[in-house]
């Protein structure tokens, strides 16, 4: 077995999905995330599927599916549970099961038990092997690479260790092994706390220095000169995106069922939920005798991404159609909201000319995208507001641009 991965060269590479959409297009040559050239399963239909049988002809199979919250914040492990439950019904005799979703620590061995349960004849390290290896990904960042990003693995036995090792190596330049698969399962957990923490943090921190009348960007550009114990986060909107909001929710669901109730990562999370209030209040504090009708310039959680999952942007809507404030958006990658997401908005982006952008009292700046002309929006105006800290790193300066 281990010989045979030693001299994998080219993997033939077979996708499963229950989204036909995302089936089809890939098949189309069409990459369903960010709609670029991806011409592989173009070439390989057969290789694409959304029935699990196809599973049959690989020896390693790589488990990426949602992990999301249910009510009162708890994790829900359904897909997970769908897909162990069609892996029991295959034969996975020398196959390598690998699970990269994040989970909280005890996910994977609990579910490489499940399949054990139901086959007398698997044996953990000699016929069946598994692994944990979370998924590190930076949606729209051009500098990123995955061959380059380490990747950290782990194994259910030493020997399941070293099969996941060999077959990372031939993706990725560098890995780290991890003692345990409840370790590698935890490091994903820390390195999203760490970001919500330090956002939250940066929320916190330009909060107080608006009371002491401070720029907060000026604070973070002086503070991030020091070239060692300091990493720079810039405050925003809130948290988006289907990792950071919801991944300290697992942990902090775990880590309360065994006795400890956590603090930091509680407060880090009530106040980067409440920043779309909190700026809503300032925003209204200008505008003392009529509401304001605003035009919200992005709906992705962040730039040049078209992601809305868990966007602050629709956290903002809703307090808007509370407090009746009338509103519009534009953003490039959202011709119009999407059904299903946390909001039905029966709103169409509209067009980014001068002549539309004259109907609005602001202009609220939610996600910065790099197609936005900032020298338009200056212009187009009297009053911007600014969560991003946009117009700061542009260098664009002017009356009518406030922080908040
Ligand atoms: N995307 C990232 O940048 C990123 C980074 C780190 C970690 N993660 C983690 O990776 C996991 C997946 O995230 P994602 O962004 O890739 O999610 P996603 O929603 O983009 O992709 C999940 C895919 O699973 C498919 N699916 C759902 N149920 C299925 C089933 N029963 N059988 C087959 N396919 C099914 C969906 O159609 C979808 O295409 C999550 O745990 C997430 O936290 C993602």
């Amino acid at each position: 077995m281990l010989k045979r991965f030693h001299k994998l060269s080219k993997i033939k590479l077979f996708g499963v999905d229950n989204d036909f959409k995302k089936i089809n297009k890939l098949k189309q040559g069409i990459s369903p995330i960010d709609s670029l050239k991806i011409n592989y399963f173009k070439k390989n239909k057969d290789k694409i599927s959304s029935n699990y049988d196809i599973l049959e002809l690989v020896d390693v199979i790589i488990i990426c599916l949602p992990t999301p919250l249910k009510n009162k914040k708890k994790p829900d492990l359904q897909y997970l549970e769908k897909c162990y439950k069609e892996l029991n019904k295959i034969n996975l005799k020398n196959k390598i099961v690998i699970l990269e979703s994040t989970v909280y620590p005890g996910v994977t061995r609990n579910f490489s038990k499940k399949i054990l349960t139901n086959n007398s004849g698997y044996i953990i390290g000699s016929n069946i092997f598994f692994g944990y290896s979370p998924e590190r990904e930076n949606p729209g960042d051009k500098n990123f690479s995955y061959k380059k990003t380490p990747k950290v693995i782990s194994g259910y036995t030493s020997k399941c260790l070293k099969l996941v090792k060999i077959i990372y190596d031939c993706i990725t330049k560098k890995s780290f092994s991890c003692k345990t698969l409840e370790e590698a399962e935890t490091s994903k957990l820390l390195e999203n706390l760490y970001r919500s923490i330090n956002v939250g943090l940066v929320n916190e921190f330009k909060l107080i220095c608006q009371k002491l009348d401070i720029n907060v960007h000026n604070v973070i550009e002086s503070a991030a000169t020091k070239n060692f114990g300091f990493q720079k986060f810039i405050p925003g909107p809130g948290l988006g995106g289907h990792c950071i909001p919801i991944d300290p929710y697992y942990l902090s669901w775990i880590s309360k069922k065994k006795g400890y109730d956590p603090l930091l990562l509680k407060s880090a999370a009530k106040i980067n939920n409440s920043m779309p209030q909190i700026i809503t209040k300032k925003i209204l504090s200008y505008y003392k005798k009529k509401k304001p009708n605003i035009l919200i310039f992005g709906i992705s959680y962040k730039k040049n991404v078209d992601d809305d999952r868990e966007s602050p942007a629709f956290e903002f809507i809703k307090i808007f159609r509370n407090k009746k404030i009338k509103f519009d958006y534009v953003d490039p990658y959202f011709k119009e909201i999407k059904k299903g997401r946390n909001i039905s908005l029966n709103k169409k982006s509209i067009n980014f000319n001068k002549k539309n952008l004259k109907h609005y009292d602001c202009a609220l700046i939610l996600t910065d995208h790099d197609k936005f002309n900032y020298y338009t929006i200056r212009n187009s105006f009297k009053k911007i507001f600014d969560t991003r800290g946009v117009f700061f790193r542009k260098k664009i300066f002017s009356n009518n641009i406030i922080q908040v």
